[in-house]
């Protein structure tokens, strides 16, 4: 068991939802915290409310897509707190529709987000991980990224994405110390879905044969919200992996997301793929 107390983090994705419960989560737990995203406004106003004096949190405003930012949020980190112990890589967002209608580069720019940028920003963080032979990444995927359903495929491949090079990570980085983890959330309550619709209306406005599908994929979504969690369900595994000598290389939550996992593996794809298709 190690101590959070001390531990220099990163969370980007820390402006709403699971990276700023993360944060949060962290800070009361005694670690020096690097908040990172786009909105500057509920950043900043975040750090204030973390740590008033400014010594233990920094908010870094960037685009994890652009690697200008992604550079300056590690040299940002190196130069307040002179190491990093742990990169909680959360940032993310879903495009939603069908896959014969969403434009192949919003399909690129959800990959660019979800998937490429963590990679990136990995890179950037492992040389100096290596060097200490110590470090935690801790990725959050998605029970999306095991499941994959009809006018969510885009978002969720970009998770099957991030399962497969978790696991090559955990492999490739634990002869240097670092542990590599994947968190996957079941449904939670944050800014999600308004961020999906934001990114995605504009297909699922003008979806032509699949639009009355796309209703129920709504309500679909509206049902969910009665079993969903709490961004705090996931900054609690956040806090396991980033504490723990040997994290479990998966880890999933709230209760139901390890129900679906089950299903998924124990139900022949047919099967799931008849509780998850489409409906009217
Ligand atoms: N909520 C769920 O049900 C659920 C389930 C499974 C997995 N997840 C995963 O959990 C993670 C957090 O999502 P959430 O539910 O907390 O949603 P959220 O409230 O919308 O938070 C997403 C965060 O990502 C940041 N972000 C998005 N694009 C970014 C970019 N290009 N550069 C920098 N930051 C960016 C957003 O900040 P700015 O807009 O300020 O940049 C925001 O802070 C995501 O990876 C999501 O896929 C969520």
């Amino acid at each position: 068991m190690r101590q959070l107390s001390g531990q220099v983090i990163i969370v980007t994705g820390a402006s709403s939802g699971i990276g700023e419960e993360t944060a949060r989560r962290l800070v009361r737990g005694g670690a020096k915290v690097v908040i990172a995203a786009r909105r500057a406004d509920p950043l900043q106003a975040l750090a204030r409310e973390l740590d008033p004096t400014g010594a233990n949190v920094l908010a870094v405003v960037g685009d994890v897509t652009s690697p200008a930012d992604r550079e300056k949020l590690v040299a940002a980190t190196l130069g307040k707190f002179g190491c990093i112990d742990g990169l909680v890589n959360n940032a993310g967002y879903g495009t939603r529709g069908p896959v014969e209608v969403v434009p192949i580069d919003a399909i690129r720019k959800n990959f660019e987000t979800n998937f490429f940028s963590l990679i990136a920003l990995t890179q950037l963080v492992l040389p100096h991980m290596r060097g200490r032979g110590d470090g935690c990444i801790v990725n959050i995927g998605s029970v999306a990224g095991k499941i994959a359903r009809p006018l969510s495929s885009i978002y969720d491949s970009t998770k099957h994405a991030l399962e497969a090079i978790t696991d090559g990570l955990r492999g490739e980085l634990k002869p240097f110390g670092i542990r590599v983890t994947l968190i996957r959330p079941g449904f939670i309550i944050t800014e999600f879905i308004d961020a999906a619709s934001r990114a995605s209306d504009q297909y699922t406005d003008n979806a032509g044969p699949y639009a009355p599908y796309l209703d129920g994929f709504r309500v679909g979504y509206q049902k969910l919200r009665l079993i969903a969690g709490e961004p705090d369900d996931i900054a609690q595994l956040v806090e396991r992996a980033l504490t723990a000598d040997n994290p479990a290389p998966r880890d999933s939550g709230p209760f139901h997301a390890k129900v679906f996992l089950f299903l998924k593996w124990i139900l022949p794809d047919r099967m799931l793929g008849f509780i998850v298709r489409l409906r009217k």
